[in-house]
């Protein structure tokens, strides 16, 4: 790996991260201490990564053109993809012309689509998930849900995230409805959709799991604690780490991790959902980067996830050890309003070992994530408790 440079020179070492929001941002704090020269990308102005990076732009990275133009303007060394909703054909092609893409452009792509990935994993890879198929009409959903899939299940859209589509089927009055929501809440207007057999979980996971460069110059692979999290509408409202799991359930949790994250190669730090009843483990997918879930680790780790990826796609070493039980609850919105202030800040901060990120997006919507909060303690129930008072102390209101 070539050595870090001057940001701002020709000795820069420039990266480029394609999302820039709460995710992003944090990505890009950790870049900065490192003394890496940003670039931030959004689809619209003063993103909350726009905020802290060197340079910023305003693009919309699911045209091609937009992006390669970009691209071939910038020169980064690195691409970080923040987002699913990007161009990936362009992400292989600067992959192609020497351009690093995180991990991988092929990785990239398989994750954007749960065809692709959920193919990997269950096919190829042999991981268990739940039962699944791919669907082009309702009819052929129906026969799908009778033919084995059975009640209840899910159906998602094939390229989607946080929910969006997404619906649970519990009998056969609910199936066209189903069809018609996914057909509106997908990401690309298509007709293909999945239909995955229910899995009732005891509880779900978060395996945040890192590659990084050893000095002999191969790949470790490294796990955070289990991050456990609780999910309304498909949407993360509050996780903690570490969540308790008996010994064979997070072999095997760590077993799939492995497997799924060698294949898909590359560098950084992947998010790995998995679903676990008993000593019985379902992989549900995978995001390469950081994971919203994993936000409590800006409490809990020693190095967050944001630092672990960013010292992982620069090539250096790296600590996953968790420093304290945490938590994180999420400050929703609630309002829709530009110019939204925050009031109570004092006396959400003044709740003892806790802290608050608070992403600075021009925008607000009733379910938009504004903000997370955060709270350690030896004792996870109490760090839960803290974190959800100390999310509900911060009032949104109109400015
Ligand atoms: N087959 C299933 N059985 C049981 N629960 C499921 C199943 N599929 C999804 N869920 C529930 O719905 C949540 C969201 O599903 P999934 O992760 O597939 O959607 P997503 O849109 O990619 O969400 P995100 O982007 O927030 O990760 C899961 O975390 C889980 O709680
Ligand atoms: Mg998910």
């Amino acid at each position: 790996m070539k050595p870090l440079g001057t940001p701002l020179s020709p000795a820069a070492t420039k990266v480029m991260l394609l999302g820039a929001g709460e995710l992003g941002k944090e990505v890009i704090i950790a870049l900065q201490r490192l003394g890496v020269e940003t670039i931030a990308v959004d689809r619209y102005d003063n993103a909350p990564g726009h905020q802290v990076a060197h340079r910023s732009y305003t693009i919309n990275m699911n045209n091609p053109d937009e992006l390669r133009t970009l691209i071939e303007q910038v020169q980064p060394d690195l691409i970080v993809p923040e987002i699913e909703a990007i161009s990936t054909s362009v992400l292989a092609e600067a992959e192609l012309s020497g351009t690093r893409v995180i991990p991988t452009a092929r990785a990239t792509q398989l994750t954007m689509d749960r065809e692709g990935i959920r193919r990997l994993a269950a096919e190829t890879l042999g991981v268990p998930t739940s039962p699944y198929q791919f669907c082009e009409t309702l009819e052929s959903l129906q026969g799908a849900i009778d033919g084995g899939i059975g009640y209840p299940c899910v159906v998602k859209p094939l390229m989607s995230s946080s929910g969006k589509g997404q619906s649970k089927v519990e009998g056969p009055d609910d199936v066209s409805a189903a069809w018609d929501y996914a057909q509106e809440g997908g990401r690309v207007s298509q007709q293909r959709i999945i239909v995955e057999g229910f899995i009732d979980f005891d509880y779900e996971i978060t395996l945040l799991t890192t590659r990084s460069l050893q000095a002999d110059g191969s790949v470790r692979t490294d796990f955070c604690a289990p991050i456990g999290h609780t999910q309304v509408d498909g949407d993360y409202v509050e996780s903690w780490q570490p969540h308790p799991m008996n010994p064979e359930a997070l072999a095997k949790a760590q077993e799939i991790a492995l497997v799924v994250t060698e294949n898909l190669g590359g560098l950084g730090l992947f998010g790995v959902e998995l679903f676990v009843r008993g000593d019985e483990v379902w992989f549900s997918e995978v995001s390469p980067r950081p994971h919203d879930t994993g936000m409590v680790t800006m409490i809990s780790q020693w190095q967050n996830e944001f630092e672990l990826h960013a010292r992982a796609i620069l090539g250096l070493p790296l600590n996953t050890a968790l420093r304290s039980p945490g938590a994180s609850a999420v400050i929703y919105g609630d309002i829709d309003a530009d110019m939204v202030v925050f009031e109570g800040v004092d006396e959400a901060l003044a709740v003892p070992q806790s802290d608050l990120r608070l992403f600075g997006k021009p925008q607000s919507f009733s379910r938009r994530r504004m903000g997370v909060a955060l709270a350690y303690d030896a004792d996870l129930d109490k760090a839960k408790a803290s974190a959800q008072k100390v999310a509900s102390l911060v009032r949104v209101r109109k400015a």
